[in-house]
């Protein structure tokens, strides 16, 4: 087991009802800045339930925080933050509206540009504090802090860092109205997260592997379920609940982690805007298999332990595991195959491109280079 060092402070608040709770969570002597995307909280009763707990506090509102956020939306909710002495940021949405508002926060406290914050961390000089009520599961924006930011004039999309949130507030029923696809999206980006965090090395940590094993389970049992009725609480809890133990620390403790897939998926929705999740899905059977040698251990170990994968030779083995894990994803009724979406050869040129130029090394071991991503890409098309 690798040395780490464990802290998450972010106090989850999770269940029916609990969006009131934000009446006692909320600094009642701090000018607060709501943050929201497009609108769906307005149709489900979200915006009713926060508005109803502010009643008595000082609050702006900010709108139009859009998938994939954009920096140069983004820059309107800090020019005001700075011009009307916001003091405190509760972002109301799904993973986009925090990770938007997790750069608004940084950027309300320096000098410099929200874009150049991102690109030299060296930059970052705190933060305002800020928390989230979470309608998406998927990101594990609520309980991390991480947040992705795109450029949409550069046609660019980065990893930004700050602090954890405050407090998060998850109420399953937030999620009822969520479209179909954005709940493949969801469970996908969950399932991917643990590979990124498990898929590399065995009995590095025996527990770790059982925890991540355990979400990845979860998530394959409950998805149907979830897909079948999303007014189903407990099965929407569960998979809310997953996509939270996904990406907040745990399963990261004392292992190697890989996120080839990510740094690739980001860049194919930089590119065509293609969702977060969908992208994953289409790019992580190609890392499984171009990486098949270095990974082929615990490949098997999660074939075995979660596809119930038992038989053949090590490399049938394998093979069987990343069929198992396409069909998975085909049965969220996205796609897996670059064409499907009529992604084709100048996308896989750019990004090919884009890896050269820049010389960025990808997976656990710094040896996925610009012609590794090109076969893994040349494989999915
Ligand atoms: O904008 P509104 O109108 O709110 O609608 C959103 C949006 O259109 C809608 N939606 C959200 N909750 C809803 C709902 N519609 C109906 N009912 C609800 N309860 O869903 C659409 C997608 O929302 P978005 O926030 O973009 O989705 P998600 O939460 O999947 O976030 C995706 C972004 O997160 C980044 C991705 O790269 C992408 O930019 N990620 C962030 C991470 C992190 N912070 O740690 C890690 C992830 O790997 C990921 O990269
Ligand atoms: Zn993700």
């Amino acid at each position: 087991m690798n040395n780490f060092v464990f802290q998450n402070p972010t106090k989850l608040i999770f269940g029916r009802g609990e969006i009131a709770k934000l009446s006692q969570e909320l600094p009642k002597d701090k000018k607060i800045m709501v943050t929201f995307g497009g609108g769906s909280v307005k149709r489900n009763g979200v915006y009713d339930q926060v508005v109803a707990a502010l009643e008595g506090f000082d609050f702006v509102e900010f709108w139009g925080i859009e998938p994939n956020p954009k920096v140069e939306t983004l820059r309107k909710a800090v020019e005001q933050c700075k011009r009307e002495g916001v003091e405190f940021l509760l972002a109301v949405g799904g993973g986009s509206t925090l990770d938007g508002t997790k750069l608004i926060a940084a950027a309300a406290v320096v000098d410099c540009d929200a874009w150049e914050l991102v690109r030299n961390p060296k930059l970052y000089a705190g933060t305002l504090p800020f928390a989230s009520v979470m309608t998406l599961p998927a990101t594990g924006s609520e309980m991390n802090r991480g947040a992705v930011i795109s450029n949409l004039s550069t046609g660019e999309k980065y990893s930004f860092y700050n602090t954890f949130p405050l407090f998060s507030i998850l109420d399953p029923e937030a999620t009822f109205t969520l479209p179909p696809f954005q709940v493949a999206c969801g469970l996908a980006d969950t399932f991917v997260h643990i590979m990124e965090q498990y898929l590399t090395v065995t009995e590095c940590s025996p527990l770790i592997d059982r925890w991540a094993e355990g979400v990845v389970q979860t998530v394959v049992e409950v998805a149907p379920k979830v897909r079948a009725n999303q007014h189903d609480y407990d099965a929407m809890a569960t998979y809310m609940l997953s996509a939270t133990m996904g990406l907040n620390g745990f399963v990261a403790m004392g292992v190697p982690q890989d996120w080839a897939t990510h740094m690739i998926g980001h860049e194919i929705t930089a590119l065509t805007g293609t969702t977060h999740g969908q992208t994953l899905v289409i790019v992580l059977p190609g890392v499984m298999n171009v990486m098949r040698e270095q990974k082929g251990d615990k490949i098997v170990q999660f074939g075995e332990r979660v596809w119930g994968v038992r038989e053949g030779s090590k490399d049938e083995r394998i093979d069987r595991t990343i069929e198992a894990t396409e069909q998975f994803f085909r049965s969220l009724g996205l796609a897996t195959r670059l064409s499907e979406l009529s992604i084709g050869e100048d996308v896989v040129t750019e990004i090919v491109r884009r890896f050269r130029e820049r010389g960025t090394l990808l997976g656990e071991n710094k040896n996925i280079d610009y012609r590794l991503v090109e076969t893994i890409l040349r494989q999915r098309m």
